[in-house]
């Protein structure tokens, strides 16, 4: 199918489409014809992107939602209220909210360790459950969950140790959803960005930004289209036989 349509009727769930990768993601998807709802922690955000949107293929419908996705209620009542207004549950989900509290593994608090593992862990957990739970009960025919990890989940990174456990952890839950739901025909796959330019890496000091792109191998920090593209591949039939698979997208960086 030509890659301009290969997402039409595919109702998708965005979780961080207000900002960065999450953003880009629904904006590629809307641009593939699928009704795209962008669901944030910030309001404001979730309609920027909204506005942005194109949909001018057949059957779109897209909306802004607030979540928290490290609260199992904000989750459930997201679920619900898509099903109540779509007649269906999203036979697509990207999971790209994410949190970043870094600190030297000596200082860091319990508190900024907690708070990056209940969001970038449980928030994606939370997700894919109530996501699975609603197409099994409505028997729907095929699902794609794709969940942002990080290449630092492989590898490691100073400063980060609770957002490395955290990418890492959404590896083992991922491969995890795949093994359990594939007989549902869900697929479930992780993408591993490596640096990408959003706002979550302006917050990092120009000196370990250059000291990084030295060392990817194609030179330059990725853009957020770029790991759309592959969250676009994951979501389409175009993978139809992949599902546990980790798709590295970092120009290289840390190659094994
Ligand atoms: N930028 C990078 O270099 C990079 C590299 C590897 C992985 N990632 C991952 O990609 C994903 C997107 O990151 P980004 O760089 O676009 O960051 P970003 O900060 O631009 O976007 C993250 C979005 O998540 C939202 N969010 C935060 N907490 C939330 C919550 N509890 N519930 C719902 N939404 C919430 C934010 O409001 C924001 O809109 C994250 O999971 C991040 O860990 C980013």
């Amino acid at each position: 199918m030509a890659a301009a349509t290969r997402l039409i009727s595919r109702l998708t769930l965005v979780t961080g489409g207000g900002s960065g990768i999450g953003r880009a993601v629904c904006q590629r998807f809307a641009s593939e014809g699928a009704s795209v709802v962008v669901a944030d922690i910030s309001e404001e955000s979730a309609n920027e992107t909204l506005g942005s949107l194109p949909s001018d293929l057949r059957g779109q419908a897209h909306r802004a939602a607030v979540v928290d996705v490290s609260s199992k209620e904000s989750v459930k009542k997201l679920i619900t209220s898509i099903q109540t207004q779509y007649f269906q549950p999203p036979s697509v989900c990207v999971n790209a909210a994410g949190i970043t509290q870094d600190d030297f593994l000596l200082n860091m608090d319990e508190d900024h360790f907690d708070k990056v593992i209940q969001v970038n862990l449980k928030g994606s957990f939370l997700v894919i459950q109530a996501v699975a739970q609603a197409l099994v009960a409505c028997g729907a025919p095929k699902g794609s969950i794709v969940t942002v990890g990080s290449i630092v989940g492989k590898v490691g990174n100073i400063g980060q140790a609770n957002y490395a456990a955290s990418k890492a952890g959404v590896e083992g839950l991922t491969r995890t959803a795949a093994k359990e739901l594939s007989r549902f025909g869900i697929r479930c796959n992780c993408v591993l960005p490596g640096f990408i330019s959003t706002p979550m890496t302006d917050k990092v000091p120009e000196k370990v930004i250059s000291k990084m792109k030295s060392l990817v191998p194609l030179g330059r920090m990725g853009e957020p289209t770029e790991v759309a593209d592959v969250c676009a591949f994951l979501a389409s039939d175009d993978s139809r036989y992949i599902t546990g698979a980790s798709v590295e997208v970092t120009g290289g960086l840390f190659i094994g």
